[in-house]
């Protein structure tokens, strides 16, 4: 390896060379180590950023993040290990009731999961609304859970992908944020030092995503499939709908209860629908069904019966969450300030959207969820949606609910969840919710 000179390769990259996988992996584990001070790293990110990265500069960009840190070895915890990751959206609990009903179909399920930021929610604050619930768990724990209950679900530990943690804090304050080739990276260096054997990917497009777009979501997807093949981790990729809010409740104990439903075996539209397609793929991976009918009735079967929702208990019970909330909801209590929001004189017809980055954003300043990753969160704030996509409006209707700490607050941000209601005249036909997938490289629509 040639000397480590960090100038020479931030002037490659900010001239339009490819770097080399050794230079990419001198250069993060300069970062991680200290030797590349955040002036350097952030000049590199903005070079990348605007000349692009090769795909071979991509994959060795999270192998380097990826080998920052521990890479978990899961070989003697018997079964095929299978993880969903979604990139992010408003209203997005499928997790809670994904692990748990894989796990009741007999696949290991281990799942590191992230907080909320911004206007999406994150999985770690929804489980920590259940009283007691521990997702900050050492790596020995997440193992003996795992094995003893087939499903465990912690937070990211300063072991996994250290370099991601800095550079993600990095990204967020230089504006390079929003570049498939550092998402793909940061994603993919989590999840495949997770010590899985598959992935499931659920990548959102629309108004309430990252991508916004169906054409970028696609890209994504090929990133990130792919540097899962280049690691030997067989991963597939769902093309999701996320520019309306997933399910109607949003916020994190709100969304706890909407998952409560779905595992009881109520049908939970656009919940159970994408909860159903996502199991499915996953009791494929992992060996515990031939086809995708078959794996989709397994997954209903253990939804009605009940079982997903006894193994859901039997988490929350071993990461010392109170399972009395999880038998009865209502015991948790509700938000200090409930107020509802109607249809105005004018505002008459079907919905056509419900703007999901409006709701979500409305829902973290309710108390919801997090501007920086200091602040806390409020468990009980949040919204419902009265009125989803599709469905008649007369003026005086109740368009949502916002839970919140007080009456004040919840005034202020009336109006603003009022506007994130589209109305039109016509009838609005449904749209699926699984717009593509992704298996091998191909797009099963061609
Ligand atoms: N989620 C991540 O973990 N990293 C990103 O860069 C974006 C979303």
């Amino acid at each position: 390896m040639s000397p480590f000179d960090p100038v020479s390769l931030i002037i490659k990259k900010r001239d339009g060379g490819e770097l080399t996988p050794d230079e990419l992996t001198q250069l993060i584990d300069g970062y991680t180590d200290g030797q590349v001070p955040d002036y350097q790293m952030s000049s590199f990110l903005m070079a990348a950023f605007l000349r692009g990265m090769s795909d071979l500069e991509g994959f060795a960009l999270a192998e380097a993040m990826l080998h920052s840190g521990e890479v978990l070895d899961l070989s003697d915890i018997p079964g095929t290990k299978v993880d969903k990751h979604s990139t992010g959206g408003v209203g997005d609990k499928i997790s809670l009731i994904l692990a748990p009903l894989v796990a009741a179909a007999g696949v290991p399920v281990p799942m590191i999961s992230g907080r909320g930021l911004g206007h999406t929610g994150g999985t770690l604050d929804k489980l920590e609304s259940i009283p007691g619930f521990q997702t900050d768990l050492d790596l020995d724990t997440y193992r003996r859970l795992l094995s003893e209950h087939g499903v465990v679900m912690i937070g990211q530990t300063k072991e996994v992908a250290p370099a991601d943690k800095r550079l993600y804090a990095l990204r967020d304050v230089t504006g390079t944020v929003e570049f498939i080739p550092f998402i793909a990276a940061s994603i993919m260096s989590k999840k495949l030092a997770e010590g899985i054997d598959r992935l499931v990917l659920d990548v959102k497009a629309g108004r309430g995503a990252f991508m916004q777009d169906v054409e970028s979501g696609r890209r994504l997807a090929e990133r990130l499939t792919g540097i899962g093949e280049h690691f030997g981790c067989t991963t597939i990729a769902l093309l999701t709908r996320m520019d309306d809010p997933l399910g109607r409740a949003i916020g994190n104990w709100l969304e706890v209860e909407e998952s409560l439903r779905c595992l009881r075996g109520e049908h939970v539209e656009e919940v159970t629908d994408l909860t159903i397609a996502l199991a499915a793929e996953m009791i494929v991976l992992g060996g515990a069904a031939a086809t995708l009918d078959d794996a989709e009735v397994t997954a209903r079967t253990l939804l009605s019966s009940g079982a997903a929702f006894e193994k859901f208990k039997e988490m929350v019970q071993a990461q010392g969450g109170d399972v009395s909330v999880i038998d009865h909801p209502e015991r948790r209590g509700v938000a200090d300030a409930i107020v509802d929001v109607f249809a105005d004189e004018d505002q008459s017809g079907y919905v056509r959207s419900v703007d999901a980055r409006a709701i979500g954003l409305a829902a973290m300043r309710l108390g919801a969820g997090r501007m920086t990753v200091e602040d806390g969160v409020d468990p009980l704030a949040g919204i419902e949606l009265l009125k989803k996509r599709g469905e008649p409006v007369q003026p005086g209707d109740c368009l949502a609910r916002l839970h919140t700490r007080n009456r004040e607050l919840a005034e202020k941000f009336s109006d603003t969840v009022s506007e994130a209601f589209e109305l039109t005249g016509e009838h609005v036909e449904p749209e699926p919710i699984v717009l593509d997938r992704l298996y091998a490289g191909k797009w099963s629509t061609g």
